[in-house]
């Protein structure tokens, strides 16, 4: 089930947010403490304006919610709510049995019984939620994980106390697998956030229903993911499940954040994932744990795309093969035989690499000019300082911008801001957020070819989705 967490101030503005999103959920969390007083006075009546069972929730200040009456305040609140035909009532663990709990038992009211940890996840989690389940309550633990480590361990319990009705919460970052994977994790529930912009953790519920089909979920889905860190911005999601979606493939891809691959690869082994994608800072990393790699993965010394193969995972690299894509032609008709790559990362080392191999003269322009030497030497090619720019002005035929400069928030940056183009340049720049950089926009005004970012995403993801399902990327747009 998904519950939507209701987060108005008034009970109108409630049964606006269900409304907005009846499509995506099951049930509805009411908040008592998010209310205006007036409001929090009549949330008995809330029940019967929705056709969504409703959790009635009255959250201590303490355990992260609003709420600072007193014990007794409190208790008399929730009994007067409690009049209304509410599905669930949340009673944390420390409340000691009282009026609330009778109350409820006798109108049939479940009970979801819960702890909030925000620092961490408590030593005796299993021990807790096994004691609240024996009462016959759903237990509920909201704790707070910080590693990928924690991710690990929150999966595990979740497995030794799968047969136990419960609700396990991840709250922030971390826990977004937790989330979107929670019937994975044996939790009955998930909460969900209404609206596009969402606290860190959370996740709408359109997301969750449309684009993670969280609730579709079963034992034999495949699961797939993205590892990084950052990672969350990240939009191969909307690569891939509408992709699996499309094709009726039964898989689920999700973003992992990470901070040590060695127990990431253990948490793909405990869920058992048939594959992943791999961004900034792993692509190195990944290297030692894999059984097999690519040619292109050995030459360019970086892997993006995972798979698991019988006792083994294989790395390959997806990210070259997007970047020519959408050049391909130009390079092969000989529109493209000179080249400029400015930047000598990561990314530019598999374009590098992928020009080289197609023949295309490349010098690579970098602020810290060592590094475009060492890249230059490995690919057997010219490099330069960024102020050198305009020396190469009228005599090349593509220009990538490979560098973090532009990205966003950065609009107005430009890495080789005093380069003056001809108009007959083909610009390429691989920023996807936002898509039209400053160094586009001068490209343009000059009158040149551009491509964007968001091709050689969606490229390098189609041919992931391959490798991943054995099937074509389907003919649909994603929405990146
Ligand atoms: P990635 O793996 O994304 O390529 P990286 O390895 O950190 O990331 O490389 C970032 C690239 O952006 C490098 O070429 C870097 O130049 P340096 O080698 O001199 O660090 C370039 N870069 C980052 N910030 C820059 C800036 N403010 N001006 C110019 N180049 C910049």
């Amino acid at each position: 089930m998904i519950c939507l967490t209701l987060s108005g101030s008034t009970l109108s503005a409630c049964l606006s947010e269900i409304r907005e999103n009846r499509e995506y959920i099951d049930l509805a969390e009411l908040r008592l403490d998010y209310l205006e007083k007036s409001e929090q006075e009549r949330a008995s009546e809330f029940p019967s304006m929705t056709d969504v069972p409703v959790i009635l929730t009255l959250r201590r200040k303490e355990d992260g919610g609003k709420c600072t009456l007193s014990e007794k305040e409190r208790r008399a609140l929730l009994l007067s709510a409690l009049d209304g035909d509410f599905a669930y009532v949340d009673i944390e663990e420390d409340v000691k049995k009282n009026d609330v709990e009778e109350k409820a038992r006798a109108k049939g009211v479940k009970i979801i019984r819960s702890f909030h940890d925000f620092s961490g996840i408590p030593d005796d989690i299993y021990s807790r939620i096994y004691r609240l389940a024996e009462r016959g309550d759903i237990a509920k633990a909201a704790v707070t994980p910080h590693s990928i480590q924690d991710v690990l361990t929150l999966f595990r319990i979740s497995e030794e106390l799968k047969e136990i009705p419960k609700i396990i919460i991840g709250m922030g970052d971390w826990g977004i697998p937790l989330r979107i994977l929670y019937r994975r994790a044996g939790s009955i529930l998930t909460f969900a956030s209404s609206g596009e912009a969402v606290a860190p953790g959370q996740i709408s519920a359109k997301d969750l229903k449309l684009l993670y089909r969280a609730d579709q979920v079963d034992e034999k889905t495949g699961i797939y993911g993205i590892i990084g860190n950052p990672v969350l911005h990240t939009s191969s999601p909307q690569i891939h499940n509408p992709g699996f979606h499309a094709i009726h493939y039964n898989a689920i891809y999700l973003p992992f954040m990470v901070d040590n691959v060695r127990v990431f690869f253990a948490l793909a082994e405990y869920l058992r994932m048939r594959g992943f994608s791999v961004t900034i800072p792993f692509k190195d990393a990944v290297l030692m744990y894999l059984g097999n790699i690519t040619r292109e993965v050995k030459q360019i010394g970086a892997c993006n795309t995972v798979v698991r193969m019988p006792g083994m995972w294989k790395g390959m690299n997806t990210d070259y093969y997007g970047f020519l894509a959408p050049i391909l032609k130009d390079i092969e008709s000989g529109r493209i035989r000179n080249s400029l790559v400015i930047g000598a990362g990561g990314a530019a080392q598999a374009i590098v690499w992928a020009l080289r191999n197609r023949g295309v003269k490349v010098t690579v322009l970098n602020r810290t000019v060592t590094r475009a030497e060492k890249l230059a030497k490995i690919n057997l090619c010219e490099y330069d300082t960024l102020e050198n720019a305009s020396k190469y002005e009228g005599k090349v035929d593509l220009i990538v911008q490979t560098t973090s400069v532009g990205l966003y928030p950065d609009f107005d940056a430009n890495p080789i801001g005093s380069f003056h183009f001809t108009g007959r340049e083909i610009a390429y720049d691989i920023i996807y957020k936002p898509k039209m950089t400053k160094f586009l926009k001068e490209a343009e005004k000059a009158g040149c070819t551009l491509h964007f970012g968001e091709e050689m995403l969606l490229e390098q993801g189609k041919l992931q989705f391959e490798l991943f399902t054995g099937y074509h990327y389907p003919k649909l747009t994603p929405q990146m």
